[in-house]
């Protein structure tokens, strides 16, 4: 069965937002509009697998959804919202909580990396996270989800829940007149090699919000002066930068850095290094301060202009929900009916 064509994806609002979210996320966001039906959603249900300040969390979902706009993300023609004002999200997820199997979620490894040590006291919220997501995607019966390396274990659990759904459902599927098959497959949409964002202080681990140093990260929200410090604080090697890509292999920092450059320019490692093979990091540094300043600079001034005018931004997710909510109450009256639920 054809199922039309459309892209789902959702980003976290906890802490600030930092270029390895922009390179690696909201850049291809950007881009799949133009080929795409989009729906971007501002995660709340997700934040709150892990305790949030509630002050806090309505600042991160209004900043997020600012860097979508700020990124430019049109939510006129794209759909943006969060996800806590479209309860079919919820509703959904609890029917593929009796969907998925124990043993599916026990292989999951972000729960294992979070959950640590301390199993016993984390929320069952974030043991039950993936059919959440799974829900998220699925209620949009989208087709398309552009996700980072991080999360393709939780997007194949996507699949087999709505493929489990598929074929016990099968014959209520067909009998209430929903075709075939009732889910589509969801496919990843994985990001090219530019986008993994180091930390700045150790090419070895991921750009990350919780790193304590700010030097590790380039905010979207940092002004022109704190970008170009950190770059110019951030790790390096005393050699002067290769001529070919094999040559930064045992160099993580340096592939990081020519990775950001390729990326905020749109082009690929190979051809920077055809551009700055032979140069020493100060030549190459004041270069990337160049580019990443005029790059991002317009992204942080406009994120900071919209977060001023939460009314704004609160209207944007309001008319959001309120389009997702139409699709997704479809989705939910069907699956309603696929499982025997009286409804009205
Ligand atoms: N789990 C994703 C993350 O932490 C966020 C997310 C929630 C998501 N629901 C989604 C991503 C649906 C893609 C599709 O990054």
């Amino acid at each position: 069965m054809a199922f039309k064509e459309r892209v789902f994806s959702g980003v976290q609002p906890t802490g600030n937002l930092h270029l390895g979210n922009y390179l690696g996320a909201i850049t291809k966001f950007v881009a799949l509009q133009d080929t795409y039906d989009c729906i971007y959603c501002v995660v709340d249900l997700h934040a709150i697998t892990v305790w949030q300040d509630p002050p806090d969390l309505k600042r991160t979902t209004r900043e997020v959804t600012a860097a979508f706009i700020a990124s430019g993300i049109d939510p006129k023609k794209q759909i943006i919202f969060n996800q806590s004002q479209v309860a079919e999200h919820a509703e959904l997820a609890w029917v593929f909580n009796c969907v998925a199997r124990l043993g599916w979620l026990n292989r999951m490894t972000q729960f294992k990396e979070k959950a640590g040590k301390d199993r016993e006291n984390v929320s069952v919220g974030l043991y039950a996270y993936p059919n959440l997501m799974a829900a998220d995607i699925l209620v949009y019966r989208a087709t398309h989800v552009p996700v980072g390396e991080d999360q393709k274990q939780h997007l194949e659990l996507s699949r087999d829940i709505a493929q489990k759904f598929n074929v016990d459902f099968a014959t209520s599927i067909t009998s209430n007149g929903y075709g075939e098959v009732f889910f589509p497959l969801p496919e990843p949409i994985i990001q090219g090699p530019a986008t993994r964002v180091m930390s700045l202080r150790d090419g070895s681990k991921k750009m990350s919000k919780s790193e304590p140093s700010d030097y590790s990260r380039i905010n979207l929200t940092d002004d022109a002066d704190t970008i170009a410090q950190k770059i110019r604080k951030a790790k390096t090697d005393p050699e002067a930068l290769p001529s070919e890509e094999e040559g930064l292999k045992p160099r993580p920092e340096a592939e990081n850095l020519v990775g950001i450059y390729a990326a905020l320019q749109g082009t690929d490692k190979a051809s920077v290094l055809r551009e700055f093979g032979g140069s020493q990091f100060s030549v190459f540094k004041s270069a990337l301060v160049d580019l990443s300043v005029a790059k991002l600079g317009p992204i942080g001034s406009e994120m900071k202009k919209l977060v001023q005018d939460p009314v704004y931004i609160d209207s944007i997710l309001a008319d959001g929900s309120a389009r997702a909510s139409v699709i997704a109450g479809e989705t939910m009256k069907a699956v309603k009916d696929i499982v025997g639920f009286v409804r009205r």
